[in-house]
């Protein structure tokens, strides 16, 4: 109903501006004072202590939660980081041990690839720990250990805030694996976690800054395809731009690794073309920001548009974006729960501007519960 909506056209609309509140949620009550902890933990800090290697398997756009997940804990835990959808790790013959964390996210908790792929790992003898919206589904209830999200219901087929939820749960698992290992300092843990709580203010200021992004989906609502690039933990949020796209305005989109785009990706840009860059902040990542600048450069000298995602001051790409989005400042592995959010909104109002429902888009179901 209408009340349900809370005066939104569509639920997707109030779930976008839910984030800030969402992730604070995901947040609150994982930081006791001394250290991070977990919603449930079957483990000892032995078992975590002896991790030393860890797997991330989901499905969709909990599958590039993980992508940003495995920039974090590598960086943060020294150990190595697989991320693979669930369809694809059930089926190999990954190598698990007792030693080997699975992390299994989900915002239903009853996706049935990813909860066949726990159940696999779970024989191999391997840990898992479910990183999950609901609570009591089955993915938790199969787990070892569980961080639930507490995003509140999603009822939009195309995820929003559960993923920048699990964005924020993923952090804290990295974190809590840090803490066992002792690979980072307690202290510099607490910083991190008073860091992301920062965060939803920055995501509150990312949507007041959302109606120009708004006009401009209604310009390129008739664009053919739109290409989405990204580096670092843009690229992950370039693949959700182009899967929140095609699932919200049946559009052709495309995400890649910004380095890619010599190895084929170039041979798409064309007169008009709109292309979207994730461009990190020139402070903390000057190398990164330098590469992305020439590709930026190299897209806009072909004839296609460019719509450059980038840090408020950063005055080196404006010569080159036909089109800016300044956002708020967050440290380097955080950017995610900030640079998702116009891309959620450049999907939806396609979408809308193409008169699709944005809660229901054909096809598609929110729980996929058979193969
Ligand atoms: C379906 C939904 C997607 C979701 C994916 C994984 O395909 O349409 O939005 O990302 O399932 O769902 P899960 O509940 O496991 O996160």
């Amino acid at each position: 109903s209408a009340a349900e909506k809370g005066g939104f056209e569509f639920f997707m609309d109030k779930e976008i501006e839910e984030q800030p509140a969402a992730v604070a949620q995901t947040l609150l009550g994982h930081f006791d004072g001394s250290g991070i902890v977990l919603d449930e933990l079957r483990l000892s800090e032995d078992d975590l202590r002896t991790i030393d290697k860890v797997f991330v398997v989901a499905c969709g756009t909990a599958y590039h939660s993980g992508l940003v997940a495995k920039y974090a804990i590598e960086h943060w835990c020294r150990i190595p980081v697989e991320v693979e959808v669930a369809s694809e790790f059930r089926y190999r013959d990954p190598v698990l041990n007792r030693d080997t964390l699975v992390v299994a996210v989900s915002q239903s908790g009853e996706t049935a690839d990813t909860l066949e792929a726990l159940r696999h790992a779970r024989r191999q003898k391997a840990r898992v720990l479910a990183v999950c919206n609901t609570n009591g589904s089955q993915i938790p209830r199969e787990s070892d250990a569980v961080v639930y999200i507490h995003a509140g219901p999603e009822i939009g087929v195309a995820s929003t805030k559960a993923f920048l939820g699990m964005l924020t749960a993923n952090y804290l698992v990295g974190l809590a694996l840090a803490q066992a290992r002792g690979t980072k300092y307690r202290d510099e843990i607490a910083r991190e976690y008073e860091e992301l709580t920062k965060i939803p203010d920055a995501i509150a200021t990312t949507l007041t800054l959302m109606d120009p992004v708004r006009k401009l989906a209604q310009e390129i609502s008739t664009a053919k395809a739109i290409l989405f690039l990204g580096r670092h933990v843009g690229y992950p949020v370039a693949l959700e731009g182009a899967l929140k796209l095609k699932e919200l305005a049946y559009m052709h989109a495309e995400g890649f690794a910004a380095g890619e785009l010599k190895h084929g990706p170039i041979a798409l840009i064309e007169e008009g073309l709109p292309v979207v860059i994730v461009t990190p902040s020139p402070v903390t990542d000057p190398l990164l920001h330098s590469k992305l600048l020439s590709n930026i450069r190299e897209i806009q000298a072909r004839g296609a548009r460019t719509i450059v995602i980038a840090e408020e001051g950063d005055e080196t790409v404006a010569p080159f974006a036909d089109f800016l989005i300044e956002l708020p400042k967050v440290p380097k592995l955080y950017q995610p729960l900030i640079t998702t959010v116009p891309l959620q909104i450049l999907a939806a109002e396609i979408a809308r501007a193409k008169g699709f429902d944005l809660d229901k888009p054909r096809n598609l179901a929110k729980s996929v519960t058979v193969e």
